[in-house]
């Protein structure tokens, strides 16, 4: 036993997403914020949308406010088009990121840019904490090209769109919960060892063939479809068996302070949240 060696994360417990719908009526399936799994601080939701039935997709997400937090949309397939109530609009595509700070509020849709094919992605909820949340909104939006590629080990292909690997720096930065948001396509037999802050909270998912996460022993296979909540720890080891595998891992800071939540608020207390509706009713989300 090596007394300086890093200390490995493992599985501590595994959930499976929860068929839901929201917006006007998307089929996705919600992996946080859901009975089996209601948060893991800091990430209040998570959800992968994926669908080549266009009637699963096309309502959309209209109009709808946020305060309080974070999301963050990754896009593995398909075209959104994202507009809000202070002029902002973009084009999230295959690839793309979009980190948006909601703070003190926002009004925006984000609506499907296709009549049919695959549309596939992520949308991840990031709380804020208590200092930060009526905080000015704020949005970075970060084309395909700008985020980094790496292969970190042989057969590993890595997309990395928050955090540090090595000398790289994902191009979203300057997040309350210093988070990790990588994706990661391992070859089959491929393996690599990432190293994360130790005390964050952080999960993996599998969205494509089959991964095993942690060393030794304790190392734990992950089907498609699994996300599996890590221990804390210096590194989480990732293999592939015989079967490529495609997965996020994701890591943050937990805030270890009150979480009041209604719909598309979160807040620290009951009465903040009455303020929050309050201010959206009245037309305050400016
Ligand atoms: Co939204």
């Amino acid at each position: 036993m090596n007394a300086t060696a890093l200390t490995s994360r493992r599985v501590v417990t595994t959930v499976r997403g929860m068929p839901a719908s929201d917006g006007a009526g998307v089929k996705l399936n919600r992996l946080i914020g859901q009975p089996a799994l209601d948060m893991l601080d800091p990430f209040l939701m998570l959800d992968e949308f994926r669908s080549d039935q266009a009637s699963d997709y096309l309502a959309g997400f209209p109009d709808h406010p946020h305060r309080g937090f974070e999301t963050v949309t990754y896009m593995l397939a398909g075209n959104m088009r994202h507009g809000d109530n202070q002029g902002n609009s973009g084009r999230l595509r295959a690839g793309s990121v979009q980190w948006m700070t909601a703070g003190r509020g926002i009004v925006h849709s984000e609506m499907p840019e296709q009549e049919d094919g695959l549309m596939w992605g992520f949308q991840l909820w990031v709380n804020l904490p208590a200092k930060d949340k009526m905080t000015a909104p704020r949005y970075q939006d970060i084309a395909p090209e700008r985020v980094p590629r790496m292969a970190p080990a042989d057969g590993v292909e890595l997309r990395l769109l928050t955090g540090r690997v090595g000398e790289v720096e994902g191009p979203v930065t300057d997040v309350a919960t210093a988070p990790f948001y990588a994706d990661l396509r391992l070859d089959a037999g491929a393996q690599w060892t990432a190293l994360l802050p130790e005390r964050h909270n952080a999960f993996v998912y599998v969205y494509e063939g089959e991964a095993t996460v942690g060393e030794g022993e304790a190392a734990r296979a992950l089907p498609r479809g699994e996300l599996g909540i890590l221990s804390h720890g210096e590194t989480v080891t990732l293999a592939a068996g015989s079967q490529p595998a495609r997965l996020i891992l994701v890591a943050g800071k937990p805030l270890n302070e009150p979480v009041a939540k209604y719909g598309p608020f979160v807040m620290n207390t009951p009465e903040q949240i009455v303020a929050a509706i309050r201010d959206y009713q009245s037309g305050r989300f400016t």
